[in-house]
């Protein structure tokens, strides 16, 4: 009999509730730790940060907030592939170095175009014929805009002409560029191919110049742009990582449930093939699972099969895995490949235990979507209390707006909702203000832990953490607090 159970039950599996970090002799002020970590071996996050794939999630708002602060958001693919290519290319342009392919005009254009672009952006370069990278004739600043009838009068009679631009070439540094930037006193130093063509090729921004040192930790390419990434699923991922590329995106997400499957095997192979770029591949939650996306190409591999705030796989299917438990057993079977321990996170504790695990970076979802710059929409109930919608990918609601095949189901678009069996729910969670404070507690919450594990880095911190299991069903109540709460504090609201 015990044999028998022993073949069928493979062994006992671990929530995040379940275990506790064990503390450790320690020298570590907490604020001094560091919490840098590698997405891939070519991408580094400077916190173990990323956002959930998911249309009330991630948007460029909440990338661009998330990269600022050091980690990277993933664009959900509920979208065509040219609008979430442009969702990357928002957060590409926001704060760079060398902008490429700037929005640009042309002398023709009237100044009503120019004020339609300029709600974002500071100064427009006009080029010839209006592209991105024809012949500079000029650029349109805000000291331009005096005008006398927008609709009918056209950019030619307003802009700073190319001889009164800071003009320089291709090949200039990043350093040169901010150097002349400071000489001139200017706003935009304008990289052009020659003097003969004078195609633009980037333009470099000081407003930008600014944003680098009000975000010192913030996670940038080589060309100190923000990093951030996007999903595809198996049925167009190549010509949606394609568009995606071209946009400037960082890493593709291969983004199902169950990434132990030929075809998520196939589109990361495919995909490895025909471009040159960071995979990650999921989701997994077993040492197999985790060897064969690593064998198909994949950069690295996130880990959860239901550990999700919407998540209802586990019920509805009752297939999945503990987390901490998924987390361990595929961290071991990955290697030098980072995991990323996707879904389950409810407190700053589970981040701690994610990568005490070994894990490299967690994702989530709840816990941004009542943040302001999460897409969802805003609910105030009949008590005046604010709440932001959060579904699962995996809702009916998403999968009619084109999740369908993270589920391996019907095709998006298709009106037969009763065909669809729903993996996740639609639901709402806090409004809880700006993402920055919130991330801030959370990493708080992991530095802290580190100090109590005596580690300075997150290298250190995984070889370090040993655990103690707790009693089933006991950890979770001893660890919280039993007394009515007066006032939330930032890191524990009553909800819980
Ligand atoms: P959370 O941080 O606990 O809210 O989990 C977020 C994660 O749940 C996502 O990154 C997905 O991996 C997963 N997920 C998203 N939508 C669904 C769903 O509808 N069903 C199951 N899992 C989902």
């Amino acid at each position: 009999m015990a044999k028998l159970i022993e073949r069928k039950i493979e062994k006992l599996g671990l929530t995040y509730d379940d275990i506790l970090l064990r503390a450790e002799y320690s020298e570590m002020d907490p604020a001094k730790v560091n919490v840098a970590s590698n997405l891939t071996k070519k991408i580094k996050l400077k916190i173990p940060i990323l956002s959930a794939a998911m249309d009330t999630v991630t948007e460029a708002k909440l990338a661009i907030a998330l990269a600022l602060d050091g980690g990277l958001g993933i664009i959900h693919k509920n979208y065509s592939a040219e609008r979430q290519a442009e969702e990357v290319a928002l957060v590409k342009r926001f704060e760079s170095g060398f902008v490429e392919k700037p929005l640009t005009l042309s002398p023709a254009n009237t100044l009503r175009d120019a004020r339609e672009i300029n709600k974002k952006y500071s100064g427009i370069p006009i080029t010839k014929d209006g592209s991105s990278n024809g012949r500079l004739v000029g650029l349109l600043t805000s000291k331009d805009y005096y005008f006398d009838d927008p609709d009918t009068d056209t950019i030619d009679k307003y802009m700073t002409t190319f001889d009164d631009l800071v003009i320089d070439y291709e090949g200039i540094t990043l350093e040169q560029a901010n150097q002349r930037l400071k000489e001139s006193k200017k706003g935009k130093v304008l990289i052009i191919d020659n003097d003969k063509d004078r195609r633009l090729m980037s333009i470099v921004c000081r407003r930008d110049l600014e944003k680098n040192y009000d975000y010192p930790n913030s996670c940038k390419d080589e060309n100190k742009r923000l990093r951030v990434g996007a999903a595809v699923g198996v049925r167009d991922y190549k010509d949606r990582a394609g568009l995606l590329i071209k946009a400037g995106v960082d890493v593709i997400v291969v983004d199902t449930a169950h990434g132990h499957s030929k075809n998520v095997i196939d589109a990361i192979k495919d995909l490895k093939k025909n471009f040159d770029i960071n995979i990650i591949g999921g989701n997994v939650a077993t040492k197999d699972g985790t060897e064969a996306l690593i064998e198909a190409g994949a950069d690295a591999v996130k880990v959860g099969i239901g550990p999700g705030a919407i998540c209802t796989t586990r019920i509805v299917t009752g297939v999945g895995s503990p987390q901490a438990s998924a987390v361990l057993e595929c961290v071991e079977a990955a290697g030098d490949i980072p995991i990323i321990a996707d879904g389950g996170i409810k407190y700053s504790g589970d981040i701690a235990k994610a990568i005490g695990l070994g894990a490299n970076a967690v994702m989530i979802g709840g816990l941004f979507a009542g943040t302001n710059e999460a897409p969802g929409e805003t609910v105030i109930t009949e008590d005046h209390r604010v709440y932001k919608s959060y579904r699962g990918m995996g809702s009916i609601g998403a999968m009619m707006d084109g999740s369908a095949d993270r589920y391996f189901q019907t095709i998006p678009g298709e009106p037969n909702v009763k065909k669809l069996v729903a993996e996740g729910i639609e639901g709402m969670v806090p409004a809880i203000g700006p993402l920055a404070d919130h991330l801030y507690q959370l990493i708080g919450g992991l530095k802290q832990a580190m100090g109590y594990c005596g580690a300075k880095t997150i290298d250190e911190f995984q070889k370090k953490a040993t655990f103690i299991q707790a009693m089933p069903g006991t950890a979770s109540h001893e660890s919280h607090p039993r007394v009515d709460i007066l006032k939330d504090a930032p890191n524990y609201p009553r909800r819980t």
